[in-house]
């Protein structure tokens, strides 16, 4: 979800406000989505190298996440939605940990589709973790091994991620699960990102021929 500050400086606002009026359009794509038969949407949020933002726009950014779990999220839930997140919640203050945690619970008996929120995630800092949590368990180091150990084991790799604002690369997001992802990248800035742009990525994508490293069938 890129391209909030650039959207706001475009209108002489401040970043903030492109923020606040991105954040407004989370609930409409992701609704859109699961309308559309999306069986697992992430959503990169806020990523661990976000916090080296001036504080102001920090702030911003976890009053905004607050009030998303606060509000927004009943509407999801009540969708059938099963809420994740991955990231290291620790930094993030006790109140949104408690929030994320309680939206977690209230959803986990969901059979719907899977919103997955990366908040001070980073994909390097993922794989890390993943290899250490092998080691102590006195596991092999494998390619399968470390799939297993990812916040995405369960629900597995993207088969498409979709990044809006210009900027042609994946800035850590799911550095390890995007080794055979399709990459959809749009100029349209997140805020001005609806349900038409999005339609269009799964048109192009349906488009594309994924082969995995191996020949097309005949
Ligand atoms: C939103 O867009 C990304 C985050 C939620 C941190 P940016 O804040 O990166 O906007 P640009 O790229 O500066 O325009
Ligand atoms: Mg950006």
């Amino acid at each position: 979800m890129d391209g909030n500050g650039r959207w706001a400086k475009a209108r002489g606002k401040k970043r903030t406000y492109g923020h606040k009026v991105g954040s407004k359009n989370v609930d409409k794509i992701v609704s859109h989505a699961f309308k559309r038969g999306v069986k697992v949407l992430s959503l990169y949020a806020f990523s661990s190298e976000n916090w080296e933002r001036p504080q102001e726009e920090v702030n911003e950014l976890m009053r905004l996440l607050k009030v998303y779990f606060t509000k927004f999220l009943g509407k999801v839930i009540k969708n059938n939605v099963r809420l994740s997140v991955m990231g290291d919640m620790s930094k993030l203050t006790p109140e949104l940990q408690e929030l994320i945690a309680k939206d977690i619970e209230a959803s986990k008996n969901n059979t719907g589709s899977i919103l997955n929120v990366a908040i001070n995630y980073g994909g390097r800092q993922e794989i890390v973790y993943a290899v250490k949590k092998l080691l102590e368990q006195g596991e092999d180091i494998t390619v399968e091994g470390i799939s297993q150990n990812l916040y995405t084991a369960e629900f597995g790799e993207p088969d498409l991620i979709i990044r809006t604002g210009g900027d042609i690369r994946t800035s850590n997001f799911m550095v390890y699960q995007s080794a055979y992802s399709e990459l959809y990248f749009t100029e349209k800035f997140w805020p001005d990102f609806n349900e038409e742009e999005f339609d269009k990525a799964i048109l192009n994508y349906s488009q594309r021929k994924r082969r995995f490293g191996r020949i097309e069938e005949e």
